[in-house]
């Protein structure tokens, strides 16, 4: 893959590299199902010249790795035993962090209705979520990011001073997955990942929650670059950055 960077991330974790003096950025932006996460992380990454992490697609890809080697999604040990064992490396693909595994990225495959079912499940085995938490950190060999999902700000980057969480009204989140083409049930999908034991999702503190009913991506994504921005030049005028 050329001008990728890659690492093994099986089976030992090897240190992070870090680029230049200081410690990368992390702006961490969690939130509900449709809520605009991917828009606004995507825009915010690109005007920043962040890397891009999509955290779901990770979680994602151990389902439907799980869904076509047969491995019951249903049973957690056999599922956390998938997750010690299975061969992945990160590879930096034009800005987007992507988590390969046999050196394959399955762009089409994590989006069916039948991974989407599936991802839940795995999700919410405590070992997955270790096992992802020290994956999602290593990306910070990469450089500074912009990192989505449910447990970013809470868990996997809780020391970050850059953290958001959007939602949305149900109402509008659900006429933005039928917009994709995706019919789902965002209600059942918001208890399942609120409602878990391990890192389940809910607004980290110190967060700004940003409801982003009504407004475009335009709107959202200037908010988030305002305050990020603002905040790094307080650090710079402060010598801390
Ligand atoms: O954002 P998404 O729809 O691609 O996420 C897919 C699933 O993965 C969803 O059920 C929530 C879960 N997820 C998680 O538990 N933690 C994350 N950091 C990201 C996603």
């Amino acid at each position: 893959m050329k001008g990728q960077q890659a690492e093994s991330t099986s089976p030992t974790p090897r240190k992070p590299r870090r680029r230049g003096r200081s410690k990368p950025i992390v702006v961490a932006i969690d939130g509900t199902s449709a809520s605009g996460k991917s828009t606004n992380a995507k825009r915010v990454a690109k005007a920043l010249n962040f890397r891009y992490v999509d955290t779901g697609a990770m979680y994602r890809t151990l389902a439907w790795y799980c869904l076509k080697r047969g491995v019951d999604i249903h049973a957690p040990k056999a599922v956390a035993a998938v997750c010690r064992k299975w061969k992945t490396r990160l590879v930096d693909a034009d800005g987007q962090i992507r988590l390969l595994v046999d050196g394959y990225y399955p762009e089409r495959e994590i989006r069916t209705a039948e991974t989407s079912a599936a991802v839940p499940h795995v999700a919410a085995v405590p070992q997955v979520r270790q096992w992802m938490k020290r994956l999602q950190r290593r990306c910070a060999q990469f450089g500074n990011l912009v990192m989505e999902g449910r447990d970013i700000g809470t868990n996997v980057f809780p020391e970050t001073e850059f953290k958001f969480y959007l939602d949305a009204s149900l109402a509008e989140r659900a006429k933005r997955r039928e917009a994709d083409g995706i019919r789902e049930d965002l209600a059942q999908r918001d208890r399942r990942d609120s409602q878990r034991a391990a890192a389940p999702l809910m607004v980290p503190l110190g967060a700004v929650v940003i409801d982003t009913s009504g407004r475009t991506p335009e709107e959202t994504s200037r908010e988030i670059l305002d305050r990020v921005r603002s905040k790094l030049e307080t650090r710079r005028s402060d010598g801390t950055g």
